[in-house]
């Protein structure tokens, strides 16, 4: 396995090698790698011949008061793991790699962007399509791979590839889970064992929202009071948004008429965890 930070030098090993007929996939991290990017990982090595994991930290698509400076940083082991998962070249560019003095590029994707998620981080999905747009050009992937666990993120990913004619295949993963049904995330790693207990009510609420609509409920805000009683039953934890939504434009719902996906951010101490399900109607 080779670890390149340089762009331009993984553009010309990457142009060798498609050159010689072989398929890329590309999977983009910021690194403290886990099971969910491992799923990913795998997936990736499976369909193509060469797999890229890129791992930067993308300091773009945080605000000022956000995590980027304790945002977990460890190479050597991610390097390790991701190479045991099947990935062939790891590309870790610097910030200055990235973004030079003068860069003045941004990709916005209208609409997506601007609920759910983007309404208490305003910046955050520029940031995302940005460094997406730029790792897609230097690497020039057949296919890229995301997961469902950033669903706003997917879904204007796929925007911003088909909008922009990058003419690649995005792929969506499920989400994978640990035992209590917690999303795996890097950032649970800021969690205190009894934060991370009482988490586990993110997914319970969101099974619980599934139960009642599988039963037949269909007035989302109801649905929600449910999952807001649930949540804040537990210590410590402050709900950012619960949204029920159409899963193609994220418009909310107030009937639920056809296929939804529920959302929500809460904060669990002073950690900002997001999850989701599907359901259909
Ligand atoms: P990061 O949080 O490292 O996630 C990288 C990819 O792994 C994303 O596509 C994310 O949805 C997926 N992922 C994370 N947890 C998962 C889980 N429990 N199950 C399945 N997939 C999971 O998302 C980012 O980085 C960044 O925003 C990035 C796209 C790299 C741009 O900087």
């Amino acid at each position: 396995m080779r670890v390149v930070k340089s762009p331009r030098e993984i553009s010309r090993i990457l142009d060798r090698l498609k050159r010689g007929g072989r398929k890329i996939g590309l999977v983009p991290t910021m690194g403290c790698l886990h099971e969910g990017h491992f799923s990913l990982i795998r997936r990736a090595k499976k369909e193509n011949d060469k797999v890229v994991v890129s791992i930067f930290v993308n300091p773009k698509q945080f605000a000022p008061k956000e995590d980027y400076k304790k945002y977990p940083r460890d190479l050597r082991r991610d390097a390790v793991l991701a190479r045991r998962a099947g990935c062939d070249i790891i590309f870790c560019p610097g910030q200055a790699d990235m973004y030079p003095d003068g860069y003045a590029a941004y990709v916005a994707v209208r609409n997506l962007s601007s609920r759910m998620c983007g309404i208490s981080r305003p910046t955050h999905f520029e940031g995302v399509s940005t460094v997406c747009a730029k790792l897609f050009n230097i690497i020039r992937p057949d296919t890229a791979y995301f997961g469902q666990k950033d669903f706003q993120q997917a879904l204007i990913i796929k925007r911003m590839v088909e909008d922009l004619n990058m003419g690649f295949k995005v792929k969506v993963l499920p989400i994978i889970r640990q035992k209590s049904g917690l999303a795996m995330s890097s950032r649970n790693k800021y969690l205190k064992p009894h934060e991370k207990k009482n988490a586990a009510v993110i997914f319970q609420s969101l099974m619980k929202a599934k139960g009642l609509i599988k039963a037949g409920a269909r007035d989302a805000s109801k649905i929600k009071a449910v999952m807001r009683r649930m949540i804040l039953g537990r210590p410590g934890i402050r709900i950012d948004y619960i949204a029920i939504a159409d899963p193609c434009t994220l418009v909310e719902k107030k009937r639920i008429d056809s296929n939804v996906l529920i959302a929500l951010a809460v904060w669990v101490g002073r950690t900002r965890l997001i999850d989701n399900i599907l359901v259909d109607v």
